[in-house]
């Protein structure tokens, strides 16, 4: 049976405008479903979908008195994280995309898309999901609309975004939004009419998850799991997003913000850059050690940044909950998180307790007896495989945090006075630097990079660049994108947030961690405050300003002097092999590179030359 249009049931709403409706009735010409359901984002819709999948098998309900109102789903082996070599940024010109990014022609690859997404939707409910990114209706906040056949996609993004009838109702009025197409790639009827029975998590083997950055689409095929599939994550919030922030003059990035208050009620708002994996949610419920500071969250993985009518740089979180890596989440290292996933969370990929709750690696000291793994298989401490996958989530709105700022939905954001940028380094970046200027601090964000092996103090390992943390995020050519900050710097001028690099993973020659991390990161964020509020003078350094010796707070920590010193150690050997990797990697982006960075670059190498 080949289903045409009028045969598709569909409760569209009243109203709907007709570039949406033909859009929708477009992709429903090609997908095929049984029928098209609009979203209007009600608890009874959300409801009548966590039951529908408890009864299919794709939720199973946790212990309603330990975890109210809270589901566990257990994903396919093959579809259990995003997929960066199917990621694809689908520019007209491959310069557009840049060395860094997947490239394919739009028209190739809207005929690959044309050909996987036929039928692709067979024996299925199409779901409209209307959404907005940031508070609906504030200035710097943006609407999309996701079409998938994944009902465990429209929970998620029902907490992961404002999402339904009044996201509708701002597109019915005529604001723009963006089309994303999603489709697990998993039909339950064949061309033929011959059924198959649906699986509990279905995916295809076949994976694409394309941008269309001059027509600013999104089309998502062949995976049910996070940000290949909730598409206003990764996909509209950071890559869509940052094409247009280019053209419209604001900025897209993958930063958390936090709101910190002094000892003293001086409020300030912080917005942090870290590549992936290195603890964001984490800071971003940071509880400090060092007494009488404050700080809450605004955000844990996404800013869009839009300078005000002050001049100021003012910050919103486009994300309404938090789409989190559970094991490693204790009392110990986030009691944050892990307090706010008491009730009404998604859970993916973690193991299931013989009480029907929940357990990862990491969230108590000794594991139980016994669990069942993120397999559905038995599971016992001595299995000698993991309970938990290592990229196994959890699904919960932001404000069921505790840490969470008033002002998290202020449509009008908050004023950024500090920008961190931070990468996973055993050796050679100090716990805490202060750029010299925006330039610097530009430059500081382009050669983010991580050790991919531990490298002993004073040598430099393999370095995987992460500039800004936005390489598998940037839409369009990264040198581009740092021509983009450097114009922001520009247009923000005197009132641009001051820009500082961190790191919390600096090693000791026996591979140990200097620095014990978590709420003691509180102290160089001290540190960092204590200048933007001219409180504190700071020592010039290779790779920018340092604190004087006793400036930073360490106060009640067990840190020796020796660890201390260890930690801002800069080698002008290890700093001159870092130039010249940074040179090489500088390269690939050939006449598109800014000056201003190659200027930045001929500056480090001076103050090295000066520190021998
Ligand atoms: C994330 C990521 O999941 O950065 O936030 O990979
Ligand atoms: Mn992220």
């Amino acid at each position: 049976m080949s289903a045409q249009t009028h045969e598709i049931s569909s409760n569209t709403p009243a109203g709907v405008p007709d570039d949406l409706l033909t859009w929708v009735n477009g992709v429903a010409e090609l997908t095929k479903p049984d029928s098209i359901y609009w979203c209007d984002g009600s608890l009874a819709e959300r409801d009548r979908l966590y039951q529908e999948m408890v009864d299919s098998g794709t939720l199973i309900k946790l212990n309603s008195t330990k975890r109210p109102n809270s589901y566990l789903a257990r994903s396919a082996p093959s579809d259990v994280a995003r997929v960066e070599a199917r990621t694809f940024i689908c520019s007209q010109n491959p310069e557009d995309a840049g060395p860094t990014n997947n490239w394919a022609d739009p028209v190739e690859m809207k005929d690959t898309l044309a050909k996987l997404f036929d039928g692709s939707m067979r024996g299925r409910t199409l779901y409209v999901v209307p959404f907005s990114m940031g508070p609906l209706g504030g200035d710097i906040s943006k609407l999309g609309i996701e079409i998938t056949d994944s009902p465990y996609v429209v929970v998620n993004m029902r907490i992961m975004t404002r999402m339904g009838a009044a996201a509708l109702d701002a597109i019915k009025k005529g604001e723009y939004w963006v089309p994303a197409v999603h489709s697990v790639g998993y039909p339950l009827r064949d061309a033929e009419g011959h059924d198959r029975p649906d699986l509990v998590w279905p995916c295809s083997e076949d994976k694409y998850i394309t941008h269309f950055p001059e027509t600013r689409e999104i089309w998502s095929y062949g995976s049910g799991y996070g940000g290949n599939a909730l598409l206003g994550k990764k996909c509209y919030a950071l890559r869509i997003a940052s094409v247009l922030a280019r053209d419209e003059g604001w900025l897209a990035e993958h930063m958390l913000i936090l709101k910190i208050t002094s000892p003293k009620g001086q409020v300030y708002h912080l917005s942090a850059a870290f590549p992936s994996a290195c603890g964001k949610t984490n800071l971003a419920m940071l509880r400090p050690t060092i007494p009488g500071w404050k700080v809450e969250t605004i955000g844990d993985d996404i800013a869009w940044m839009r300078p005000g009518k002050d001049g100021r740089l003012y910050a919103i979180n486009p994300e309404s909950g938090f789409f989190g890596v559970a094991p490693g989440t204790s009392t110990k290292t986030n009691p944050t998180a892990l307090a706010a996933l008491d009730h009404d969370t998604i859970f993916t990929n973690v193991a299931l307790t013989d009480d029907g709750d929940i357990w990862w690696e990491g969230m108590t000291d000794e594991p139980p007896a016994h669990l069942i793994d993120w397999e559905g298989n038995e599971w016992t401490p001595d299995s000698g495989r993991v309970a938990a996958h290592p990229n196994s989530r959890f699904t919960v709105r932001a404000d069921q945090a505790s840490s969470i700022a008033p002002e998290w939905e202020d449509p009008a954001g908050v004023p950024v006075d500090v920008i961190l940028f931070g990468g996973r380094r055993a050796s050679n970046v100090p716990l805490i630097s202060e750029s010299y200027d925006w330039e610097h601090g530009v430059f500081v964000g382009a050669t983010v990079s991580s050790e991919q092996t531990a490298a002993a103090e004073g040598a430099v390992g393999a370095l995987r660049r992460d500039p800004f943390a936005m390489l598998p995020f940037c839409g369009y050519n990264m040198a581009d994108y740092w021509a983009h900050w450097l114009k922001m710097g520009k247009v923000l001028g005197d009132s641009a947030p001051r820009i500082f690099q961190v790191n919390w993973f600096r090693k000791s020659e026996d591979g140990k961690y200097l620095w014990p991390g978590f709420g003691d990161n509180s102290r160089p964020i001290e540190w960092a405050l204590r200048r933007v509020a001219g409180e504190v003078e700071a020592d010039d350094a290779i790779s920018g300003r340092l604190p004087k010796p006793g400036d930073l707070n360490v106060d009640g920590l067990e840190i020796s002097e020796d660890e201390l010193t260890a930690l801002f150690a800069l080698d002008s050997d290890a700093w001159a092999k870092e130039a010249d990797l940074t040179e090489e990697y500088f390269a690939q982006f050939g006449r598109k590179l800014p000056t201003e960075l190659t200027d930045q670059l001929s500056s480090l190498r001076d103050r090295i030359a000066k520190a021998w």
